[in-house]
């Protein structure tokens, strides 16, 4: 039988139409962005989390001359996140990109393996992580869950 996987989200022309805490967290994202070491690809990504305590956590990605041994800007962000304040939630996470590894106008969207890590990271905790994905050309995407990012996920 024949069926169909759902999944809602909310799209902006701008991350300009966000409410000002949202924007907080795509400038938060751009700012970590540019320092971003990314020497190979240069393709710099910026990662914006909104704890449940209120701060905001960054990361960028980080490459090396040995390409597996670098790292995604999300995981970064989640991963210093999960060492150094584990009993926190993710509520908003926010993930903005720079340079001509894509076109201006493609969607940016977090790849496999930083879906799988978002993902448990929503798992692990009581609440839904919503996910804002800012496209090169300001077009975002804003999405209710994490879940929503990985049908027939392995969690
Ligand atoms: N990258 C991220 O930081 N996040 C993603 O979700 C996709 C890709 C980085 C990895 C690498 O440094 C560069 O973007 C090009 O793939």
């Amino acid at each position: 039988m024949k069926k169909e996987w759902q999944f809602s989200y909310e799209d902006f022309d701008s991350w300009k139409e966000l409410s000002e805490e949202d924007q907080l967290l795509v400038q938060k994202a751009f700012s970590i962005c540019e320092d971003a070491y990314a020497p190979y690809s240069e393709f710099k990504v910026g990662a914006s989390m909104k704890m449940s305590d209120g701060q905001i956590i960054c990361g960028s990605n980080q490459e090396n001359v040995a390409f597996p041994s670098g790292m995604c800007a999300e995981r970064v962000a989640l991963f210093y996140a999960g060492s150094n304040f584990p009993d926190l939630e993710v509520l908003t996470l926010c993930i903005v990109a720079k340079g001509p590894f894509t076109s201006i106008d493609k969607i940016l969207s977090p790849c496999g393996g930083c879906r799988q890590v978002i993902l448990q990271s929503e798992a692990r905790q009581k609440n839904k992580m919503r996910v804002i994905l800012v496209s090169q050309n300001d077009y975002t995407l804003v999405l209710d869950s994490a879940k929503d990012l990985v049908p027939f996920a392995f969690i």
